[in-house]
């Protein structure tokens, strides 16, 4: 079911948050993430990022891990947004897509900037033909 406009307010909220934690010294380039388990537990998380670049972890993934390790699996939706990309919006890349993918097919993406502007599609619009085995 569609989530309600406060409910993807509240979730937009935590992710803006999350940007507070990211840790972005090489690119600057501030992320959060908000996730909501089925049974309302909000999971945040902000991209970490590493001096071999490569071992960056995204917001997204850092808010999945969090919420997979404590034990939750189902989820309704993902807000994300970035603090420095003005008035842009921050979409996931094409490894959180997947990732999200193998949880949450049909779960909402909601992609903001930091004013509350906001589009939502689903895991599924933003990953046609996600690999699954
Ligand atoms: N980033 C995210 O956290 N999520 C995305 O969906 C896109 C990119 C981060 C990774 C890196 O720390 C920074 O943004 C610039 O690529």
């Amino acid at each position: 079911m569609a989530l309600s406009e406060l409910t993807r307010i509240e979730l937009i909220e935590s992710a803006l948050q999350a940007t507070e934690r990211a840790y972005a010294p090489y690119s600057n380039f501030k992320v959060g993430a908000a996730l909501l388990s089925e049974d309302g537990k909000i999971f945040k998380g902000c991209n970490i990022e590493n001096s071999t670049y490569g071992a960056t972890i995204c917001a997204e993934r850092t808010a999945l891990a969090k919420a997979v390790s404590e034990g939750s699996t189902k989820f309704r939706a993902i807000a994300v947004v970035s603090t420095t990309n003005g008035s842009e919006l921050t979409y996931p890349c094409g490894i959180c897509r997947q990732v999200l993918f193998e949880f949450m097919p049909e779960a909402e993406v909601i992609v903001s900037d930091p004013d509350f502007n906001y589009k939502v599609y689903t895991v599924s619009e933003l990953l046609p033909f996600g690999f699954k085995l």
